[in-house]
């Protein structure tokens, strides 16, 4: 029986740990991001250390037609994706009106677009095969609006909303669909979004924890998985019932870099 995970964003951060812990539990791996070279070294790692098969897919999943061309790579190799990691995603800080637009709909077409196609052509296969297990990567992000990363947040809310409503949808058909919403993790993600120096960045958990974390709780079918237990209680407990203006006031503040 196949147990194949996709992961989208392999080739750093949270989706390499997540491709790690699949590949030691003897799950093979369809590994993707646009960095073709570090996914292969990540294959010769994976294949060497845990005796799976690791595929490489390197592809733009922000361009046009993407996600869509790795799917038809997956089909046209033959593979079925029995864990579908929707992890690729990027920031930015800036307001939104100094921000380049292409930068904020290129966000967009990753963080929302990719991940609704993936989700959309492969939880069918899921569905036809009576089991499947998705995990989405959201964000505490997506628990509150963010100046300063307005669009970046906007995109998680939407993977957070999104994703739950999947699972209800699919968990009748053997198909389930975990969001994992992080808070600060140490990847590479601070310095993309220009986020260094930042309230915000510091502190940070790390990839292999969150990635752990998230993976369990995508294997036990939960819903919405935060990874650290203030943070969860904070987005369940506190923001929702604090003033509107002030939750602006303080993420706005959390995401302006400190000046000396
Ligand atoms: N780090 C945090 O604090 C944090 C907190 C909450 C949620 N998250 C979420 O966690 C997920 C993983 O982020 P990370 O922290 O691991 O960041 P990361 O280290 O920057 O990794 C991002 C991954 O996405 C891939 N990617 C970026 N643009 C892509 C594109 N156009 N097409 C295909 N792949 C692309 C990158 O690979 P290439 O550059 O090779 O394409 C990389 O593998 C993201 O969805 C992020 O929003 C992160």
């Amino acid at each position: 029986m196949s147990n194949t995970a996709l992961i989208t964003g392999a080739s750093s951060g949270i989706g390499m740990e997540f491709a790690r812990v699949h590949a030691g539990k003897g799950g093979d791996v369809i590994l993707t991001a646009r960095r073709a070279d570090t996914l292969e070294a990540l294959k010769a790692e994976l294949e060497t250390e845990h005796g799976i098969k690791a595929h490489v897919f390197a592809h733009d999943l922000a361009s046009a037609g993407g996600a869509d061309a790795l799917y038809q790579d997956i089909k046209s190799a033959g593979l079925e994706v029995n864990v579908l990691i929707n992890n690729a995603g990027f920031g930015g800080i800036g307001a939104h009106v100094d921000r380049p637009l292409d930068n904020e709909q290129e966000m967009i077409d990753l963080n929302i677009k990719a991940l609704v196609t993936l989700t959309h052509k492969i939880a069918a296969d899921m569905v036809a095969l009576g089991k499947g297990k998705i995990l989405n990567v959201g964000s505490t992000a997506g628990f509150m609006p963010g100046p300063q990363q307005a669009v970046y947040f906007a995109t998680k809310a939407f993977v957070n909303s999104f994703s739950q409503a999947i699972d209800q949808e699919l968990r009748s058909k053997g198909v389930t669909c975990t969001v994992l919403a992080p808070g600060y993790v140490e990847t590479e993600f601070a310095a993309r979004s220009k986020m260094e120096g930042t309230p915000l960045a510091k502190n940070g958990a790390t990839a292999r924890s969150v990635a752990v974390y998230g993976y369990n709780a995508m294997r036990a079918g939960e819903l919405v998985a935060v990874n650290d237990p203030k943070l969860r209680f904070g987005v369940n407990w506190l923001i929702p019932l604090l003033p509107r203006r002030l939750v602006l006031k303080m993420t706005q503040k959390m995401q302006t870099p400190k000046t000396n």
